[in-house]
């Protein structure tokens, strides 16, 4: 089918061109949460070496629970929004006294975790849990409004669900952590605003919008 068709292609192309990133050296739910958190605000190569000594300094959740508010802040300067940091101790401290330290698995569940909101459970809940659920961030609308000609708004909130309910079908059973990382990869080479190339694109031929030549229509925006 076309949707296997498509799964292999983007799998391949990711098997081969994946970004080689330090949270991508396992599937630990702490390691992807920490590192979907800072990835929020900020760019990827600031990012490395924050996760690093992050990841040093509290290395999990027990840890992150017990840790002085200044040694966290200080773990933190420079990436600012420092709501992220203290909605991270919030949701360690969740998981220590009313999970008994056991991550939840669904991306419904983990939404009750302070700080964790759709994007951030889909993302972890597939890339730890192996659910097939989708992370919808500005990669996936940016990609997903074109393969798809999708028309909703994305500066809309209720968009979110129209994505997420379009790109269900799309999740691979046996894979579906990649499949979203590598939307995200794809979304960040041949689809950003700085780096547009569809032309080269590895699912070109899956992109609706551009065999349509309609690819400029694309994500659909409104100003706020
Ligand atoms: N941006 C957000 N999450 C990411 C991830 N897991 N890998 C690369 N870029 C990302």
């Amino acid at each position: 089918t076309k949707i296997a068709a498509f799964q292999k292609t983007l799998l391949n192309w990711y098997d081969h061109n994946k970004r080689d990133l330090p949270w991508r050296h396992g599937h630990d739910p702490y390691h992807v949460w920490i590192s979907e958190i800072m990835l929020q605000q900020t760019q990827v190569q600031t990012v490395i070496p924050y996760y690093q000594r992050f990841m040093k300094k509290f290395p999990t959740v027990q840890a992150l629970a017990v840790a002085d508010e200044s040694d966290l802040m200080k773990a933190w300067e420079g990436l600012g929004y420092y709501s992220r940091a203290r909605n991270l101790q919030k949701a360690a401290r969740q998981l220590v006294e009313d999970y008994d330290g056991q991550w939840p698995t669904t991306a419904k569940e983990l939404q009750n975790l302070s700080g964790i909101g759709p994007y951030t459970a889909g993302a972890i809940a597939s890339i730890a849990f192996n659910q097939p659920v989708p992370a919808v961030d500005g990669n996936a609308f940016r990609v997903f409004s074109r393969l798809l000609e999708i028309d909703a708004d994305i500066a809309k909130p209720q968009s979110r669900r129209i994505f997420e309910k379009a790109i269900q079908p799309l999740m691979p059973k046996d894979r579906p952590g990649d499949f979203n990382q590598a939307i995200m990869d794809l979304g960040t080479s041949y689809m950003s605003a700085t780096n547009y190339d569809s032309e080269h694109s590895p699912v070109k031929a899956f992109n609706q919008a551009y065999l349509d030549g309609v690819e400029d229509h694309y994500p659909v925006k409104t100003k706020k």
